[in-house]
């Protein structure tokens, strides 16, 4: 029998993306609802081809519903979350809210997947950040083989990773820019169009970005707490599709060769490298694609055992509502959710 589910932010971008992978993988839901703030009570939007009529959050009543996809921010999450999770419902959250509670298991289904069974503590489990997901999907495999032992990433993220009035924002500045009009930043704490901004996410006493301090912390819980990683969180006027640029240092030897090999037979991983004019992945190319694309590897002959490569997916998909729902059919697969209605 099929399942009764929830999608919070079912207005937004990421949660726009769930409805839309829900149906393209055709999740058995008997029912879905789609959930927004009071602002959008009413408005509908598309799953498939059917139109759902979106309800507000607080006059929501989440008996019987088994599993809750839920992507309205951080503050939202931690006020809402417990109470649904009492109601006996899944809590799958996207939010940086429950990531680094050692209760809630943080998941990406082809890296830590065991770890899920944690859920039961608190009934939630939570979406690691965007620019985590991917390059987890991508250390993992290499790990296996090689034991990281330092990772040096820089991100260059799109501004679809900020919500939707982010996109407004890049949309609006560059209209103006052509137009000359006066250029307006409420999203961002400079201008996007035609820009880059090395700062996403508030700042933190060691003058890193809690956006940078997000990916070493949830590299460490998803994957290995012995890694160390130090990042820097960059936002470019893309509008889907985050890009990385990740240089590794091994314990073990391993060759740019062996690694291209591991790597195309690694779950969620296309190698796309081929070493010539456009042998690579940009974001342009993976937006809407559901494979966290690798390129550019190569050796790195500054230290020992180094290898340095180009990570690319779609942020809103791997780094978000796919993972999410891939989330969902581990649950489903090991029957930690669904149980009650079978039995
Ligand atoms: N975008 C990414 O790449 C990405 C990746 C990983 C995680 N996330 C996380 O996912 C969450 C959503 O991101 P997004 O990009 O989809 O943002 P978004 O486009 O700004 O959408 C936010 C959604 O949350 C809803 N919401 C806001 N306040 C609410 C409230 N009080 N009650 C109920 N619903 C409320 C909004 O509904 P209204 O339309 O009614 O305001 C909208 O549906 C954030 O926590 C974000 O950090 C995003």
């Amino acid at each position: 029998m099929g399942l009764k589910i929830a999608v919070i932010g079912a207005t937004g971008n990421v949660g726009h993306e769930m409805l839309d992978i829900l149906d393209e993988r055709g999740f058995p839901a008997d029912e879905v609802a789609a959930i927004a703030s009071r602002r959008s009570q009413g408005t509908e939007v598309s799953f498939g081809d059917r139109v759902l009529k979106v309800q507000a959050l607080e006059h929501y009543d989440f008996a019987g519903t088994d599993l809750v996809l839920m992507s309205a921010g951080g503050a939202v999450s931690k006020e809402w979350s417990p109470k649904i999770a009492a109601k006996g419902a899944v809590v799958i959250d996207n939010s940086s809210a429950w990531r680094y509670d050692s209760d809630v298991p943080l998941i990406v289904p082809e890296v830590n997947a065991d770890a899920v069974e944690g859920f039961r503590r608190r009934n939630i489990i939570a979406n690691p950040n965007c620019s985590t997901a991917q390059l987890v999907v991508a250390l993992k495999p290499l790990h296996d083989r090689a034991r990281i032992r330092r990772v040096v990433v820089a991100t260059y993220q799109s501004v679809s990773g900020a919500g939707k009035d982010a996109m407004d924002e890049l949309f609006n500045q560059t209209r103006s820019v052509f137009v000359a009009d006066p250029i307006e930043a409420k999203k961002f704490s400079k201008r996007i169009a035609f820009n880059v901004i090395p700062h996403i996410d508030v700042f933190m006493e060691d003058g890193a970005t809690r956006e940078e301090w997000k990916m070493m912390a949830e590299t460490k819980k998803i994957l290995d707490p012995k890694i160390k990683l130090t990042a820097t969180c960059v936002r470019v006027p893309v509008f889907v599709g985050h890009s990385e640029a990740v240089n590794i240092e091994f314990e073990k030897p391993i060759t740019a060769e062996e690694a291209r090999d591991i790597l195309r037979e690694a779950p969620g991983c296309l190698v796309v490298d081929k070493r010539e004019d456009g042998g690579y992945v940009t974001p342009y190319e993976c937006a809407g694609e559901d494979a966290t694309y690798i390129s550019r590897i190569r050796e790195d002959p500054t230290i020992a055992n180094g290898l340095s490569l180009w990570v690319v997916t779609d942020n809103l998909r791997k780094g978000a509502a796919l993972n999410a729902v891939q989330i969902a059919e581990l649950l489903l697969n090991r029957r930690l959710i669904g149980a009650k209605k079978a039995a």
